[in-house]
């Protein structure tokens, strides 16, 4: 699924759903996890994280790619490479990474993906039974090009186990094998990446794209991801 938008063409209920938003959101969750945080509750809302805040929690709110006012952390990945944060329950909003989770939340397993945990993530649903949905959080309801490059990988690494369903899947695994000798150039135009450049944010673009970093897979368990065990 290339957009969130186009979520309710997809029996969601009866899926495992993977969710990328590769800059930044869940590849920041990745590493938070990969750096021994306990917990991420990810919310649509600034006003529901800041809710959270004032509960007690580490709160971090991202809107258009900067950090929200009044709030404790931000949406680079090497924000979450601190040794304070060990142990430490989050609550998350960002502009579509986040939302994406919360409008995923019926299915059967909802993980998160980013390359950093691709061959984890790939191990996991190898041998599971059900159908497997990449939703790609994408910005603002409009199609990017580096989540559904994570959907044309995971695609990749799992040809042999599973049938590519939609075109959309046939699409995305083109478009990674077309690219993915050198997915920074492959990128260099894409919107997110220009949007990061402006703001100056250039070494979270290469951190990101790196494969297979860590044996991670955040799950959602009620309404917090967790680092399942594996
Ligand atoms: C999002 O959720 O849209 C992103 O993670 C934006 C960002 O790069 O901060």
């Amino acid at each position: 699924c290339l957009t969130p938008d186009l979520l309710h063409l997809h029996d969601v209920d009866n899926t495992i759903v993977v969710v990328a938003d590769v800059f930044r959101a869940t590849s920041c969750m990745v590493t938070a996890f990969a750096y021994g945080v306990g917990s991420i509750i990810p919310v649509a809302t600034v006003e529901e994280c800041r809710n959270l805040q004032e509960r007690g929690y580490l709160a971090a709110a991202e809107r258009n790619a900067r950090t929200v006012e009044g709030f404790d952390l931000d949406n680079s990945p090497f924000s979450y490479m601190d040794e304070r944060l060990d142990g430490a329950d989050i609550a998350m909003t960002t502009t579509n990474g986040t939302l994406a989770i919360t409008k995923s939340r019926s299915a059967v397993k909802v993980l998160v993906g980013s390359f950093l945990n691709l061959d984890a993530i790939a191990n996991y649903l190898r041998g599971q039974s059900y159908d497997v949905l990449v939703l790609c959080a994408g910005w603002k309801g409009r199609v990017n090009l580096e989540d559904t490059l994570f959907a044309g990988a995971l695609a990749d690494r799992l040809k042999d186990e599973y049938s590519m369903m939609e075109d959309s899947v046939l699409m995305a695994h083109r478009l990674y094998c077309d690219g993915k000798e050198n997915l920074i150039s492959y990128l260099a135009a894409a919107s997110h990446i220009r949007r990061l450049q402006r703001l100056g944010i250039q070494k979270d673009i290469a951190y990101c794209l790196q494969h297979d970093l860590y044996d991670v897979v955040p799950v959602l368990r009620g309404n917090a991801l967790v680092k399942m065990e594996l």
